[in-house]
This record gives structure tokens, C-alpha cells and sequence, in this order.
């Protein structure tokens, strides 16, 4: 199964893919995760350190290896060069499996340890200084378009991709590469307006959209974001903060979850991040 988390900018996609890489790996799932935002925050989420996520390959800089590897014996694709994101596999073209070795892998993934086993951690790779004015992120991008074109994804494997902010999304066709899109939404009108505008560009392409509430401090919050995601609204726990003022320190006490399933479930981690992310992020409430 290949999933996206999208949203805006902040709302929460890097630490929802996160912890759901880490729900999944827990179950014993086959995995790979995929950090395809231009803000390259997947690995520490999963728990490496800045050095051990700097040194992760980047997928954008190891194009023509996977183009090559892909395109296999296909007679219509004559040359990486004529190969581009779109080119769908064909006769002769080599497929990707989750569960497999194969040297796409070997060149681009990374094994993160988490409870309950490896997952396999891929980077499309910053877009750095160097880029500036000769490239486009997209064209980073690109070659996790083509890895999710040649992907044979079974049962009970999962394929997780951490998205650019907002809309941007939409300026290549990856967004049509997945079973499910789950819309990370913090209950703003900003937050709702990027679910909106997601909702208007998939309606045409068949896309799975759910809302998955994040930043959900009470039940004004979670009556929001029920009255502007309707139905597609999956799941948004209700964080409720202890405010100490004095220290200015805020500590997450308890989560409670509404509608929950699993994969969303609080957990130790969560509660740790929500404790050092607090005082940023208390700031973004909705305002009454
Ligand atoms: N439920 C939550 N409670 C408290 N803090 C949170 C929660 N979810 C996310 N955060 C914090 O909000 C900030 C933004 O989260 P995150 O990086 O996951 O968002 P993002 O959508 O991936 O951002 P970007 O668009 O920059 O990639 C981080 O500091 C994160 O720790
Ligand atoms: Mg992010």
C-alpha cells in the first residue's frame, strides 16, 4: 500500500508519517519509508541523528542509476536521457518489490532500526545552494515518481512518503501514485484551506483523501475541523496541556484520542515531542 501524508507547511506530516512508519514497523510490517519534502526532516523523526540523517544518499543525486536500473531491456526507452519521471514501465522494464535487494535500494535506502524491527529509509535529498536557478525540486522528486511507477507493493507492505508543503504537491503527477492520501490538518482556516483546495485538484484523479487532525487542543478544535472535513475526517486527537506559567514550561500530560485507531494512538514519543515542541507550537492555536 503507498501512502502520502500532505498539508500545509508545519502542520505535522513529518511527525505523523513518523509515527506511523513507527506503528507499522511495530506490527512487523515490510516498510519503506520516504522522505520526499523539500524539507528534509523524516530521518531525525525516526530517530537519527542530524549527522546520520546529513549522510543518507540522496535519491535526486542517483538518478541516472535508477533510471538505468528500471528501464532494464525496454526497447522504447532507449536511454536514461529519454527516460523521464512519468515513462511508465513496459516490456523489458524491471519492477520494484518492498520486501527485495535490488541495487535501487542498495544505492538510495538506508535500514533505520525502530521497536519492532527495520524499516528502509529513502531521501529524494535537500535542495541545496548549488541548485539554485538551474533546478527544480520536482526534478528531485522525480525519482521517487519513478520508483513509485515500478513499484509492485503486496499486501500488508507499506510505502510511506512524507510530501512538500501545501499544493506544491500537485506540480508533478505523484499525487495520483497513491492508495491513500492521508491530509494532515491543524484546525485553522489556513489548515482547512490547503484540504480544501487538495480536495478541488484530486476530485478528477480518483485520489483517497483523509483528514487526519493534528494540534487538537480541545473539543472546539475537534468540532472545527468535523464541520469542515465532514466525512473525510479519519482521526484527531485532543491534546490537553498543563500550563505551568510561571517556568513557561508546558508539559503534555495526557492524550486522549477520539475515534482513534492504532497507527494514531499516543505513545511515549509523541508525548516527548508534544513536552519539547510545546511552547512553537501552542502558539498556532486556532484563535476564538
Ligand atoms: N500533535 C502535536 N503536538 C505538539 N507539537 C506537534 C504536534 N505535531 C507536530 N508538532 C510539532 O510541530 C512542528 C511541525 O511539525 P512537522 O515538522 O511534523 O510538520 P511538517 O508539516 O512536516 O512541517 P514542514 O512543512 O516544515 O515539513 C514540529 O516542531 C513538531 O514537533
Ligand atoms: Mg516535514
Amino acid at each position: 500500500m503507498k501512502i502520502a501524508f500532505v498539508g500545509k507547511g508545519g502542520s505535522g506530516k513529518t511527525t505523523l508519517s513518523a509515527l506511523f512508519v513507527r506503528h507499522l514497523a511495530a506490527t512487523g510490517a515490510p516498510v519503506v519509508a520516504v522522505d520526499a519534502d523539500i524539507n528534509q526532516h523524516l530521518g531525525t523523526a525516526l530517530g537519527l541523528d542530524e549527522g546520520q540523517a546529513a549522510a543518507l544518499p540522496a535519491m535526486g543525486e542517483r538518478l541516472p542509476l535508477i533510471k538505468d536500473y528500471l528501464r532494464g531491456s525496454n526497447p522504447r526507452i532507449a536511454s536514461t536521457q529519454t527516460m523521464i519521471k512519468t515513462t511508465p514501465p513496459g516490456e523489458g522494464s524491471r519492477l520494484l518489490r518492498v520486501c527485495e535487494n535490488n541495487p535501487v535500494y542498495d544505492a538510495c535506502a538506508r535500514p533505520v532500526e525502530l521497536d519492532g524491527g527495520a524499516v528502509r529509509l529513502m531521501v529524494t535529498g535537500p535542495f541545496t545552494d548549488s541548485d539554485l536557478g538551474v533546478a527544480c525540486y520536482h526534478s528531485k522528486t522525480g525519482a521517487v515518481e519513478l520508483f513509485l511507477n515500478h513499484l509492485m507493493d503486496g499486501p500488508d507492505e507499506y510505502v510511506v512518503v512524507d510530501m512538500t508543503a501545501g499544493s506544491d504537491s500537485f506540480a508533478s503527477g505523484m499525487f495520483t501514485r497513491f492508495d491513500i492520501t492521508f491530509l494532515v490538518a491543524e484546525p485553522t482556516r489556513k489548515g482547512v484551506s490547503v484540504y480544501r483546495q487538495y480536495k478541488e485538484y484530486a476530485r478528477d484523479f480518483g485520489v483517497v483523501l483523509k483528514v487526519v487532525g493534528d494540534k487538537v487542543w480541545d473539543d472546539a478544535d475537534l468540532g472545527f475541523l468535523r464541520a469542515e472535513a465532514g466525512d473525510d475526517l479519519l482521526h484527531a486527537p485532543v491534546v490537553h496541556f498543563h500550563v505551568n506559567y510561571s517556568s513557561m514550561n508546558r508539559r503534555a500530560c495526557t492524550t486522549s484520542a477520539t475515534g482513534c485507531d492504532a497507527a494514531f494512538a499516543s505513545s511515549s514519543t509523541t508525548v516527548e515531542q508534544r513536552r519539547l515542541t510545546a511552547p512553537r507550537t501552542y502558539a498556532v492555536k486556532r484563535p476564538v
